[in-house]
């Protein structure tokens, strides 16, 4: 019994010894933020947090600006506030425009579905896919939310125009 005990520990650490050295391949640990690869940080203000904070999802125009304030992009985003339990909440935001084919999504709250007026996908709160033909999520943007000053802020990194 100790025998087998014994080779089964020592299978298993090989195991996790060749693992970690497959992660360190596959995710080296040199990998390079946003701004080190060159992309230019772009931020988009959604407006004040009491105006942003519902636990319905709100529809905003996110309109990107650089740091000199120039307009980059637009893209309409559905954002709402989590809250988790008593002591913790957490931002929800996604992507307002249906991968299939770009139309915007409507948030139906008596269904609790975002359903494409186009050819009908529909997406939970979450923004998964819960009906065709999109076999795509809708963009999750909610890591990337932020507040600073009392403002609600969106943050994405693009490639710098030539
Ligand atoms: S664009 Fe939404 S279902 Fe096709």
């Amino acid at each position: 019994m100790t025998h087998t005990w014994n080779n089964w520990q020592s299978r298993t650490t090989v195991a996790l010894i060749a693992a970690t050295a497959l992660c360190w391949l596959a995710f080296p640990a040199t990998a390079q933020t946003p701004a080190e690869n060159g992309e230019l940080e772009i931020i988009a203000v959604l407006g004040d947090y009491d105006k942003v904070a519902h636990s319905e999802p709100q529809l905003f125009k996110a309109v990107f600006e650089d740091e000199e304030g120039r307009l980059v992009e637009e893209e309409k985003i559905y954002i709402r506030w989590i809250k988790i339990n008593d002591y913790s909440s957490k931002w929800g935001c996604v992507s307002a425009i249906c991968p299939h084919l770009k139309c915007k999504v409507n948030w139906e709250p008596e269904r609790s579905r975002f359903v494409c007026p186009c050819y009908g996908c529909e997406y939970d709160i979450n923004g998964n896919v819960t009906k065709g033909p999109s076999k795509k999520d809708l963009p999750d943007y909610s890591e990337q939310v932020f507040t600073e000053d009392g403002k609600v802020k969106l943050r994405r990194f693009v490639e710098p125009e030539e």
